[in-house]
């Protein structure tokens, strides 16, 4: 077989070299040469644009003159990953899933596999034999016939058996782990990862079957390869969670076909992944009543309402510089927050540690989050503890001011009906009705009210 003519590009200007290069001579950017291939060159009696009437060519038509088709989804046993895909599986789709080594990528492909009825799957991995993949099957314990495994990494010999096999469904475990042998760059390397996407977005669209591609992501957590994957794909998921604990979510980075805004929630349990259909419940630990520096947050991640139970502990600093250490939420947030109180409410933090941290190594981003952090660190500085069944939605000001957050109905019925009794949020949340919830809410405008009212 021929092999095929590569060049190196420069991704920043455009540049070509028939050689790699570390900076790139025109823009002098460093480290953006990528191989490509070099596409043969089509006759130029073919592009003449005088040639034109000759060929078929597609023309345009009126939007409104356009047949609106609704595809069949795929709706996976798997409620969690059909939300997140914005209603199931759209026929043709190319879905990306990135996450961390030993997050459970495998796991979570292997688990729809298998619960899917009616459809025939074709699972490529290449990077465990088929006994491993048999292993964790039994550990998640449904059969499924319809459920065929290939142990391959030559991307020949995958569409060899795609024909030979015509599966509704293919999941390639991983994408970094195949390699074409039209290139002479090695498995994982950029090139390789754009061909062998290439040819199965091609092969997705033309004959209506869904692709995964399962995809490793980097130390900085983007998915490792060139970022055009991205962009080849139709959908991006990103499967994160902590390895010490057991929740793990679904994000999705990109959607052609639904929302980005959807999460999923999963539970990673001896025999699989399980799904979590009421977060909040989990998240919150029983008993904190009595246990200072603890209090509760109404946040919102993706679409979902999820109440967290946020920590700090604040103590006397054993040596010269304080230390300031925030999990599972931005540390320049935190000392943010630690200024506030000091220039608002007079609190001295100098001489302290101080130590933050969400429960279930989730991360936050919602800014909701602030007003219960300056509750857990005002209540662990004063050993008051905050009753469990009050809980806080407010982003902090760098003036002291609680600010109103999005959604604040969607918060307030979800604290409502987990039994919550009291709930903080911020006076200027616009339209809110006090009387028509059965919780109390406590409307603050700064955070010398929040402490008056809860520690004085
Ligand atoms: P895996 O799916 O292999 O991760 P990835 O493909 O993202 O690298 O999952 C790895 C971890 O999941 C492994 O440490 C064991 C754990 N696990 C369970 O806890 N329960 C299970 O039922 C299975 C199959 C795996
Ligand atoms: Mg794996």
């Amino acid at each position: 077989m021929a092999k095929v003519k590569t060049r190196y590009v420069c991704q920043n200007c455009g540049t070509t070299s028939p050689k790699w290069m570390g900076k790139c001579s025109a823009c002098e950017e460093w480290n953006t040469y990528v191989e490509e291939i070099v596409e043969p060159k089509t006759s130029p009696k073919n592009t003449r644009l005088s040639d034109i009437d000759k060929h078929q060519l597609a023309s345009a038509v009126s939007i409104e003159a356009i047949e609106s088709v609704q595809e069949r989804r795929i709706v996976s046993d798997d409620h969690e990953l059909n939300r997140v895909l914005g209603g199931g599986i759209v026929p043709g789709a190319i879905i990306l899933l990135g996450g961390e080594p030993g997050i459970g990528k495998s796991t979570l492909m292997l688990q729809i596999a298998i619960h899917l009825r009616g459809v025939k799957i074709l699972y490529v991995s290449g990077e465990e034999s088929a006994s491993q993949i048999k292993m964790r099957a039994d550990r998640i314990g449904v059969k499924n016939k319809d459920c065929l495994i290939l142990t391959e990494t030559n991307l020949y010999n995958i569409f060899k058996q795609l024909k030979s096999n015509r599966p509704d469904l293919c999941v390639i475990d991983s994408i970094q782990t195949l390699y074409s042998p039209a290139m002479e760059s090695t498995a994982g390397s950029v090139s390789q990862i754009r061909e062998c996407a290439g040819e199965l977005q091609r092969f997705a669209k033309e004959t209506h079957t869904p692709v995964f591609l399962i995809g490793h992501i980097t130390k900085e957590g983007n998915i490792a390869g060139p970022k055009v994957l991205e962009h080849m794909v139709d959908t991006v998921l990103q499967f994160e969670g902590q390895h010490h604990y057991a929740y793990r979510l679904l994000r999705t980075k990109k959607n052609r076909f639904g929302s980005t805004a959807e999460l999923g929630i999963y539970e990673m349990l001896h025999d699989g992944l399980r799904q979590v259909t009421n977060p909040s419940e989990l998240l919150i630990s029983e008993n904190s009543d009595q246990l200072s520096g603890i209090c509760i947050a109404a946040t919102i991640e993706g679409m979902r309402p999820l109440l967290i139970e946020t920590q700090a502990l604040v103590s006397r600093s054993a040596y010269g510089t304080p230390q300031r250490s925030a999990t599972g939420f931005d540390s320049r947030r935190l000392n943010m927050l630690l200024a506030v109180l000091e220039k608002k409410c007079g609190f001295r933090f100098g001489d302290k540690d101080v130590f933050t941290n969400i429960t279930g190594g989730i991360k936050v981003e919602d800014p909701a989050i602030d007003l219960a952090i300056i509750c857990a660190l005002l209540s662990s500085f004063e050993d008051v503890t905050v009753p469990s069944n009050v809980c806080f939605a407010g982003e902090v000001g760098l003036s002291g001011e609680v600010r109103s957050v999005n959604r604040i109905e969607q918060r307030i019925l979800e604290a409502d009906k987990l039994g919550f009794k009291k709930m903080f949020v911020s006076s200027s949340n616009k339209g809110l009705n006090p009387d028509k919830y059965d919780i109390k809410l406590v409307q603050v405008s700064n955070v010398q009210e929040v402490y008056t009212n809860l520690f004085q």
